[in-house]
């Protein structure tokens, strides 16, 4: 028996040193070390050794048994380091890698996000309202009667059930005084839309931040105050602002702000930057008549709006010359801005 297991031994090492593949191995395995392999085959044949012989074989049996094992661990590595030593061929590991393009914020994300939170800062809580609006909601309640131009078929997209998409963020304004008592202080960015022909400095779909603050004693001089406040933080500390005298139905006072920026290498010049103005008392009267209470009776409490068009912010911030590259995608464009 004892040279039978230095026999089995032997074909078995010189088996599994010619093995080609894992498959072969493990089938070499199995022959010899398996439930039914022939050492196990052996090792059951024990029994049948006479005593004074058992301590010599079991020691042939167990060097058998390591012998095997230790061989099919080495020609495991063997063939392992075979395949790396494949798959690395022609591999230039001096090679520079390849570069990951980072993704960044869009130019409008980055406006809107640097606005709010400077508004923020100021108090203002963030507000919104749907961009299918109702007439009266978009008009009626901000004091533009039927015959405004602005309710004009050719300057807003209607619906045949008389809804509409929604022409300026201020219907916000009105939402919120229905929902919520004084003092409010909200602003409410999103979406706008007109039936305007799109050019350099037009979209048809664009976006708003509209603000409003209504308490017992709101002043033009808050409003002054916020607005110098919320441009300083924006452009810089020495920012100029002016108010300039202007129409909007639902502000009396109302007034247009322009901004004096200078763009690289030229002369300061003023730029018009959002409509704003203190709450007409109609808009008031309007809100009481659908709230049926009189917390927001013109006697009772006065409010500055505003409200400014985001894709012009960014185009005075970054000296952008045409709108329509804000919503074309061209990574050109939108690199610069990361
Ligand atoms: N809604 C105006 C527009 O779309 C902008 C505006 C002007 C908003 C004056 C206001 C305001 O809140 O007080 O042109």
């Amino acid at each position: 028996m004892e040279q039978e297991l230095q026999s089995l031994l032997a074909t078995a090492l010189e088996e599994i040193n010619a093995a080609a593949g894992e498959t072969v191995l493990e089938e070499a395995r199995l022959r010899y070390l398996g439930k039914k392999g022939l050492v196990t085959a052996l090792s059951a044949r024990m029994r049948e050794v006479p005593p004074d012989q058992k301590a010599a074989i079991g020691s042939c049996l167990n060097d058998a048994r390591t012998g095997i094992t230790a061989a099919l661990e080495t020609r495991k590595a063997a063939l392992q380091a075979e395949q790396d030593a494949r798959a690395a061929e022609g591999l230039d590991v001096t090679l520079p890698g390849r570069p990951l393009p980072a993704g960044a914020l869009h130019p409008m994300t980055q406006v809107l996000d640097r606005a709010i939170r400077i508004l923020r800062r100021m108090g203002f809580a963030l507000a919104t309202g749907p961009e299918v609006e109702t007439e009266w909601h978009c008009f009626d309640a901000l004091n533009t009667p039927a015959d405004h131009p602005a309710r004009n078929e050719s300057d807003t997209f209607y619906f045949p059930n008389g809804m509409l998409l929604r022409t300026h963020t201020s219907s916000v304004q009105v939402r919120t005084m229905q929902t919520q008592s004084p003092p409010v202080r909200i602003i409410a960015p999103g979406s706008a839309f007109r039936r305007d022909e799109i050019d350099a400095t037009h979209l048809s779909a664009f976006h708003q931040l509209e603000g409003l603050y209504v308490a017992p004693d709101v002043s033009l001089a808050d409003l002054k105050g916020t607005l110098a406040y919320f441009f300083r933080a924006l452009f810089g500390k020495d920012t100029e602002i002016r108010f300039r005298p202007h129409f909007f139905p639902f502000t009396e006072p109302s007034y247009e702000v322009d901004v004096k920026l200078a763009p690289k290498g030229q002369t300061p010049r003023w730029v018009e930057i959002l409509g704003c103005g203190m709450v007409d008392p109609a808009v008031f009267t309007a809100i009481c008549e659908s709230r049926g209470d009189d917390v927001y009776h013109p006697d009772r409490v006065t409010g500055f709006a505003f409200g400014m068009g985001l894709e012009r912010l960014a185009m005075i911030q970054w000296g952008i010359p045409d709108i329509r590259h804000l919503i074309e995608n061209d990574v050109r464009f939108l690199q610069q801005f990361a």
